[in-house]
């Protein structure tokens, strides 16, 4: 590992954002509303590519991120504006993934988040323009092959993690991947509030990577019913099944049950067993039955994405004060 490298890699990011936070992608809930707000507001905002859809949309969604924050930084020349970021799915099952990375790399997007397999043809198409390759991880062993693919970071997504969450504690999965990595770590799963951050930056991770607190926001794609099912849920009623998908996830409970879904058969589903329900005739995850993490318990309101990162910056400055006390 190149240490200098990514310790400059780093530093350049944290100059660059307000507080250190990444607007993680989600699945038909971060469009170029919410990225655009992200990055205008000092924090990193990304989107998966699937969002934009079909491919063609592509580039006319980073041809409209780079004019806004093109135009922003014009008129606010004092203003800390974040560097845009995409997330690929790197899997056979995306047809799509090869010709996204193609788009992004032509427009030299800054930010790559990957997802299952090591990016090394990632890693080898971005590095010379400049661009960055961050890779999603749930255990050890998933580190060391994205390290081996030479990324510049790693995103550890813990248990109660919106999405496909990890099963492992996150202080455990932090310390563990710690013991044999000094580069970037970025800390994901149910990060809701400012003092939250801070957790993640005791913990020794660079970054803090927020998805389910970006739903309930006026710039994201996600629908007012859903918006309002993520402030009036619990911790409790989110429930952890790879019913829907095949892969275990994080979804809400009021979603599944809207469904006309029993919660007990979603919950008694096994990991890479058949997906019960006939394929033409279930509920589609993500579209009908909504995704959201485990730190919906702690948010209770709808904000601007400006209104949001004024409130984690405050909270997150106090959480200093009040540590130190
Ligand atoms: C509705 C939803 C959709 C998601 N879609 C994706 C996705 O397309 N690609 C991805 O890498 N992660 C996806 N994630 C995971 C997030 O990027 C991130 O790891 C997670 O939301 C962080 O945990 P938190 O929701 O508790 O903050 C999704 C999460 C949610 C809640």
């Amino acid at each position: 590992m190149n240490t200098t490298a990514t310790t400059s890699t780093l530093q350049h990011l944290l100059a660059q954002t307000r507080i250190p936070v990444i607007g993680a992608p989600m699945f038909l809930v971060s469009g170029t509303d919410l990225v655009v707000a992200q990055c205008t507001a000092g924090v990193i905002g990304t989107f998966p590519t699937l969002n934009a859809r079909p491919q063609e949309e592509l580039p006319v969604w980073l041809t409209e991120i780079k004019t806004r924050l093109a135009a922003y930084k014009a008129q606010h020349p004092k203003a800390i504006v974040s560097p845009f970021g995409v997330n690929l799915i790197v899997h056979p099952s995306n047809p799509r993934w090869e010709g996204d990375l193609e788009i992004c790399a032509q427009h030299e997007v800054p930010i790559f988040i990957t997802s299952l397999h090591a990016p090394n043809t990632v890693v080898n198409r971005v590095h010379p323009y400049g661009g960055i390759v961050l890779h999603d991880v749930t255990n050890a062993r998933h580190a060391r092959k994205a390290i081996d693919a030479g990324v510049d970071g790693l995103i550890l997504v813990a248990s109660g993690a919106g999405g496909h969450a990890g099963t492992l504690n996150p202080i455990a999965l932090v310390n563990e991947i710690r013991s044999f990595y000094e580069g970037p770590l970025i800390l994901s799963g149910c990060i809701s509030h400012g003092k939250d951050i801070l957790a993640a930056r005791a913990l020794g991770c660079d970054f803090a990577y927020l998805g389910t607190r970006f739903i309930p926001t006026t710039e994201s794609m996600a629908p007012d019913r859903y918006q309002n099912m993520v402030i009036e849920a619990d911790a409790a009623e989110i429930l952890y099944s790879p019913y829907f998908t095949g892969i275990p996830g994080n979804y809400l409970k009021a979603s599944i049950i809207a469904a006309g879904i029993e919660p007990e058969e979603v919950l008694a589903a096994k990991a890479g067993g058949a997906v019960t329900l006939n394929k033409d005739l279930r509920p589609k995850a993500w579209k009908d039955i909504w995704g959201a993490g485990q730190g919906v318990g702690a948010i209770d309101t709808i904000l601007s994405v400006r209104e949001l990162v004024d409130l984690l910056s405050t909270q997150y400055e106090q959480a200093k004060r009040d540590v130190l006390r």
